[in-house]
């Protein structure tokens, strides 16, 4: 049985940080809503409290009953959670002071504590809280202080229950892995045995047990989920999962065709569909941005749902949904606020059930299964790209000759970073066609052409993005190239915008 640590989340902005801090110590965790916690399951080592935007005292904060937890399980509580635990038990929370936000040092702390193994005298930890705990009850023993915070840290005596009111999981705790490594192995006794390999080995052993003999489709993007996911199925099921992948027409450069290849070359049963023409006369004429992805969202609809029509039985579709989509389509009351079908609709369309094998799995834990499964890097390493694809990149109205103009620029600047070893050093790379014509000279003649912008940006996760500082030599000589190369454009920009307040994409 896969041991685990739950993690209740009580809303706070870090608790996806806490599950990837506690993944990173290969041990399987998972995020539940505070008030959902999995009573009688026996893999649980141990239980973490996250923090919250409420206060203790708040009408509407969230509370729950610990007295079937404690005593059971080893508890650590971070900020919220920590004060919860206290005032529950008959201690102080009141406002802060001076509301506490960004570094402190703990000046003092119980070097003996178990929690504190291994923790640097003085270590820099992470505070964001606009109440403190200003008393614990009688047999909560402070065990850690910085110069403002009188309780940055407690143990209830005779009981594997602490509490911390600073963030271990961010990264300005400079400790803060240590303090959950100490709690994990130390304290819940975690083997550290959750790996690729591990992963793989128990998902395709459930995935054969769920599907059975039962015909699966997936919708392939090109991307690295779904093919991941692809490729872990046709390990478990093998020539009973069709995998369809659908050129719109609005694909990079040669994408297809690439694309293609290297799933052949992985051993997928993969039908190829090209349906440009459908795209193109449903585009035509189109300018506004949401109707564009409107369109292609219910375009790839009608292709995806004919081609599956014609496998005999399909009776599951499957999905490269991951964490993140998982975590934030679940509200903490546990109702679904937004939901994450890539394919919207489909499932309920065509009475199918749902398989979603990546949907406990972070992102760079999908690259490490997908490594571990033996894929190329070029699949695994693709920076992301928005499922309309240069439909959202060519501003305004979308005609073929646009697609060829955009592909063959946007070639030149991907290809570019990959020569120079930019590649992966930036999140995520494009090229976009703007509606605007500017003149030009070539030669003695007087041009009147496109211009095009360039956008690369470093990220974590989208959320937020800065522009990637390339080097200008590399710059130029990209926009020599394209406006030598690439008919139709005669004048090359850069984005210098960061997100917020711009976006990554410009539609
Ligand atoms: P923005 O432009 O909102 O993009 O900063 C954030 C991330 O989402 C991608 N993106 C999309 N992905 N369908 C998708 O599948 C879309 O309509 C879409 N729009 C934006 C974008 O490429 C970036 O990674």
């Amino acid at each position: 049985m896969q041991e685990k640590i739950i993690i209740l989340d009580f809303g706070s902005q870090t608790t996806q940080l806490i599950g990837r801090r506690v993944r990173e110590l290969d041990t399987y965790c998972e995020i539940l809503p505070y008030n959902k916690f999995p009573y009688g399951d026996e893999s649980i080592k141990g239980v973490i409290l996250s923090g919250s935007p409420f206060s203790v005292y708040d009408s509407k904060a969230f509370k729950i009953d610990l007295s079937e937890i404690r005593g059971k399980y080893p508890i650590l509580g971070i900020c919220y959670g920590a004060q919860f635990l206290a005032y529950s038990n008959g201690g102080k929370v009141e406002p802060a002071q001076s509301r506490e936000y960004g570094r402190a040092h703990l000046s003092h702390f119980c070097k003996d504590n178990i929690l504190f193994k291994n923790v640097r005298e003085n270590t820099q930890v992470w505070m964001s809280h606009g109440d403190t705990i200003t008393a614990v009850p009688e047999n909560f023993k402070t065990i850690a202080s910085t110069d403002e915070v009188a309780i940055a840290a407690y143990q209830i005596e005779g009981e594997q229950v602490w509490g911390v009111q600073f963030h271990p999981e961010v990264f300005h705790t400079e400790d803060g892995t240590q303090i959950l490594r100490n709690f994990v192995v130390d304290v819940c006794g975690c083997k550290q045995d959750w790996s690729p390999a591990s992963f793989i080995e128990t998902t395709v052993a459930r995935l054969k047990e769920q599907l059975g003999d039962d015909k699966v489709v997936l919708g392939l993007s090109g991307g690295v989920d779904s093919s991941v996911a692809a490729v872990l199925l046709n390990k478990a099921i093998g020539k009973n999962l069709t995998c369809i992948f659908v050129d719109h027409g609005l694909l990079r450069k040669n994408e297809f065709e690439n694309v293609m290849h290297d799933y052949e070359h992985l051993g997928l049963n993969v039908i190829g569909v090209n349906a440009k023409d459908k795209f193109y006369s449903e585009l035509a004429g189109v300018k506004e941005p949401e109707r564009k992805r409107k369109i292609i969202g219910k375009g790839f609809i009608d292709v995806f749902d004919e081609e599956a029509h014609k496998i005999k039985d399909v009776k599951w579709l499957a999905q490269g949904t991951i964490y993140p989509d998982v975590i934030e389509s679940l509200s903490i009351t546990g109702t679904v606020i937004k939901s994450h079908h890539n394919v919207g609709g489909l499932p309920e369309k065509m009475n199918l059930k749902l398989c979603e094998p990546l949907r406990l799995l972070f992102k760079d834990e999908v690259r490490r299964v997908g490594r571990e499964l033996g894929m190329m890097d070029r699949l695994i390493n693709r920076h992301p790209f928005p499922g309309p694809g240069l439909a959202v990149r060519i501003l305004g109205d979308i005609t073929p000759e646009k697609v060829r103009i955009l592909q063959d620029a946007d070639d030149i600047f991907i290809q570019g970073l990959r020569d120079w070893g930019l590649y992966d050093k930036v999140w995520q790379a494009g090229t976009i066609l703007l509606p605007v014509q500017s003149v030009g000279v070539m030669g003695d003649e007087r041009t009147y052409e496109n211009a095009v912008a360039l956008r690369a940006v470093t990220s974590t996760d989208a959320m937020t993005a800065d522009w990637a500082h390339l080097p200008y030599e590399f710059l130029g000589k990209i926009s020599n190239e394209i406006i030598n190369k690439v008919k139709g454009v005669n004048r090359v920009t850069y984005d210098i915008s960061s997100k917020p307040p711009s976006t990554i994409e410009w539609e």
